[in-house]
Order: structure tokens, then C-alpha cells, then sequence
């Protein structure tokens, strides 16, 4: 290959030039671990690679490895780092206004986007946004808006959900790592059902046959306690929680429960939003809408934005302004990260990038699939949807085995490939690639994924 052949950084397959981590990524690392809470980041395994420059699929760190990357930074870099749209929307704005007043006085872009969200949210009639910071904060307004409209505080989340670790996303996340140390400073409106986890399925049946059992859960409660419960809140895919999609018969019952008994459905499809399963929003598999629906993540390609979008007649229970907004923020509808939301948005439905992840999920699912049938013993299933995917590993009893996915991902790490893991004791290997991967970046990546799931 000559050099005219290489192809763009972005596009390129892995390069290893120093075994991960190299001896800058350690030396950065011993010199900055000091000054950070031990908490954030995992120091075994010879320290954490330093990254230092993304674009593309494509992933460098201090020691000049190029990575190709398979979890597109948590599936917030679904049109790619760095894009290049993005990042001159954003620098233009930058340069016009940079920072806002949060909510007191609006900028256009602002504007827009929230226009753009409730053209975008599904389901008939008018919508109404409320711009966040994070995807912690976008879910603490869709609660927040559920009591508004409904006056009751109660909310039924589900096992294995992660809706974000500020106080009233916890009351509402899964999972005792995040919420025993806080568990005393927790508001107690949160209780949990069963998530349709059909490859763990609670009640061991399969689906369809089950006729959807496991909703009796949620059932349960509301007949227990339906005088405090006002909502619901789900996610049509479980992401940190191990990649898991819930059925579409079960959240079409579930939708068709919340109409009987007079409950609000919220979908957090923070993870799953913007073409990430191959639709623009994961409920749309099931043709299911919610009444509130939390976005972030790939919405602003990078800029930490998210909203709460939801149907006027429930967002309309929030008071109209007298002057002083009752939830709002310094950051809130920053004019920058909005013009780079557009432009992100903008260039999902140019290069047709929801179409894209639909077309390549079924070449994915064979190939993961292979690589389940290959090691039938150690990858206990595949499941996912459009560029969303998770291989679960086990152990010979066909328990969750987090050590055999930590070696998986280390392995892939050696070879250039970067995954994250998710669910039950993070025996899940995620996949969630920028939507914009090349097909041969792609191929090749699920090639070393096998390999790496070899024992
Ligand atoms: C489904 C879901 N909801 C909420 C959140 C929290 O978002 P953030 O980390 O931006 O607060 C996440 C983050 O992973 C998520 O995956």
C-alpha cells in the first residue's frame, strides 16, 4: 500500500505501536491519578490508556496506538468524534454567542433545537422541551413533570434500568453498587419491577408464549399502591443495564397498562435515541410512543446536552413563567452545544445514518451469533438492535462471568478495538460504534472480537 492508499485518520483500521497501556499512558497516569477521586477510574491492569485525539471511528492515545472504536464514548459519538459539521455549527456559535442566560433570556438556537426535539418526539400532537445538561438531569425533569401532571410522587423504574446517579435519577436507577452508600438520602418515591431480561427471564418462561407474565410486576404494584404512583419510567433497551430490548408485545401492554390506569409512560431513551437501534427512537420498533421521553447522549455528538420532551397537555402541568423558572440551570440550552445538537441531528437524516444502522444490524447479529455458536460455553447470548449490541458471558454454569468479559474487552484492547461492558456484574460486552464506522473498520472489529472471546 502506498502512502495516497492510506485511508484518513477516522477511517483507518487499528494500529498498535506500544502494548496498551504504553509507558507515556502510565507515566501520565502515575503523575494525574493523585489529584483525582481513586474512585473514577480503574487503576489495575497497569493503569487506564490515555486517550488523546478521536475522530471518526477512530481513537488515538499518548503512545500513538490508533484504536478503532466500538463504543462510541457510551453511543454519544453516533455521526462520529469529532464531525466535522459539528464541530464548526458549534465553533461558529461560539464565536456569535457562546454561553447563554440559562432560562432568561433564549437564544435561537435554543429555540430551534426545543422546535426540532417536539417535531421529532413520536406520537400525534403538540410537544413541549425542556433543555438539560445531562441525561442524570433530563430524567429528573420527566419525574419532576410526572408529579406536576399527575399530583401523585410514586415511580415504578425496572431492574436493571440506569437512569443517571444525581438524587432523583438514583431513586430511580437499579443496582446496589450505585445506591446502598446513599440509599439513607434517597427519596423512597422509586419502586422496581421486572425488566422482560428474557434471556434471565424472571419467571422462566419465553416469549411469546409467556403473553408477557412478567408484567404482572408492575401490575402488582399499581393494584398495591396505585393511589401514589403517577408514572412509569423505562427504557425500551436496556443499556448500562446489559443491553437488553425489551420485547415489543411487552411494551405495547405496557403502554395499553398505562392507559388503563391512568399512569404516565416515560421512555429514557438516552441511550437508545437518534438512530442508535436503527430507528430515530428504539420505541418506534414497537410502535409505541411515551407521554415524556428523555433524550442525550448522541442527540449533541459530544456537548453534554439532553432534554425532556413530552406531549403539551403533561408539560403544560408545569406553571407558565412569572420570572423565576422552577427548574432550570446556568448551562441550561447553552447556544453552543444547541447549534451543535442541530447540526448532529442534521447530519443523522443527510447521511441517512438511522437508515444505515438498521441495514448492517442483520450482517452484525450473524456475525456476533457466529461468534456465540463458536464459544457456546462462554458467550451465553447476542442481542441488540441497529448499532446497539451486547454479547453476555458466562460462566460454565451459565452464570453472568464478568471476569471472562473483562478479558474479553482487555484482549480487544490489546488489538486496538475499544468496547465497554454493561450489565450484571459486568459480564455484557457492549457494542455501540459510531454510526458513521466503515464497513471494513467494522468487519474488522468483529473480527478481533472473536478472537478475544476465544478462551
Ligand atoms: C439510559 C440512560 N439514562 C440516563 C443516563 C444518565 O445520563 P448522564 O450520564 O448524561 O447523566 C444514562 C447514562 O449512561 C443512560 O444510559
Amino acid at each position: 500500500m502506498n502512502a495516497a492508499d492510506v485511508p484518513a485518520f477516522g477511517t483507518q483500521l487499528p494500529r498498535i505501536v506500544a502494548e496498551p497501556p504504553g509507558p507515556r499512558s502510565r507515566a501520565v497516569w502515575a503523575q494525574g491519578r493523585e489529584c483525582e477521586s481513586r474512585n473514577l477510574t480503574y487503576g489495575g491492569d497497569g493503569g487506564p490508556i490515555i486517550i488523546e485525539r478521536a475522530f471518526g471511528a477512530n481513537v488515538t492515545d499518548v503512545d500513538g496506538n490508533v484504536y478503532v472504536d466500538l463504543s462510541g464514548f457510551f453511543g454519544v459519538a453516533s455521526v462520529g468524534h469529532a464531525n466535522p459539521d459539528v464541530v464548526s455549527a458549534m465553533a461558529g456559535q461560539a464565536q456569535r454567542l457562546f454561553h447563554g442566560l440559562g432560562d432568561i433570556y433564549p437564544s435561537e438556537p435554543r429555540l430551534q433545537l426545543a422546535r426540532e426535539l417536539c417535531r421529532l418526539m413520536p406520537g400525534p400532537g403538540p410537544k413541549r422541551a425542556i433543555l438539560t445538561g445531562s441525561g442524570s438531569e433530563a430524567v429528573e425533569v420527566a419525574l419532576k413533570t410526572a408529579k406536576l401532571a399527575t399530583g401523585k410522587p410514586g415511580v415504578i423504574s425496572f431492574r436493571g434500568a440506569y437512569h443517571g446517579l444525581g438524587y432523583g435519577a438514583l431513586e430511580v436507577t437499579d443496582g446496589e453498587l450505585f445506591r446502598l452508600p446513599f440509599a439513607d438520602q434517597l427519596g423512597g418515591f422509586g419502586r422496581r419491577a421486572d425488566y422482560p431480561y428474557c434471556y434471565r427471564c424472571p419467571l422462566a418462561l419465553r416469549y411469546p408464549e409467556c403473553g408477557v407474565a412478567c408484567l404482572a410486576s408492575v401490575v402488582d404494584i399499581v393494584d398495591r399502591e396505585g393511589d401514589r404512583i403517577g408514572a412509569v419510567l423505562v427504557e425500551p433497551i436496556l443499556g448500562r443495564g446489559g443491553d437488553v430490548p425489551a420485547p415489543a408485545g411487552w411494551l405495547a401492554a405496557l403502554r395499553r397498562l398505562c392507559d388503563a390506569r391512568g399512569l404516565l409512560l416515560i421512555f429514557d431513551e438516552i441511550f437508545t435515541g437518534f438512530g442508535r437501534t436503527g430507528r430515530w427512537f428504539a420505541c418506534e420498533h414497537a410502535g409505541v410512543a411515551p407521554d415524556l421521553l428523555c433524550v442525550g447522549k448522541g442527540l449533541a455528538a459530544g456537548f453534554p446536552l439532553a432534554a425532556c420532551i413530552g406531549r403539551s397537555e403533561v408539560m403544560d402541568a408545569w406553571p407558565a413563567s412569572t420570572g423565576e423558572a422552577i427548574h432550570t440551570a446556568t448551562f441550561m440550552g447553552h447556544p453552543a452545544g444547541c447549534a451543535a445538537a442541530l447540526a448532529c441531528l442534521r447530519v443523522v437524516r443527510e447521511r441517512r445514518l438511522v437508515e444505515r444502522a438498521d441495514a448492517l444490524a442483520p450482517r452484525v447479529r450473524e456475525r456476533l451469533e457466529g461468534i456465540r455458536a463458536a464459544n457456546p460455553h462462554r458467550v451465553g447470548d447476542v442481542r441488540g438492535a441497529g448499532l446497539l449490541w451486547g454479547l453476555e458471558f458466562i460462566t460454565e454454569d451459565g452464570r453472568p462471568d464478568g471476569r471472562a468479559a473483562a478479558a474479553a474487552a482487555r484482549a480487544a484492547l490489546q488489538r486496538g478495538i475499544l468496547v465497554l461492558r454493561s450489565g450484571p456484574q459486568s459480564a455484557v460486552v457492549s457494542l455501540s460504534p459510531p454510526l458513521v464506522i466503515t464497513e471494513e473498520q467494522l468487519w474488522y472489529a468483529l473480527g478481533v472480537m472473536s478472537d478475544a472471546s476465544s478462551a
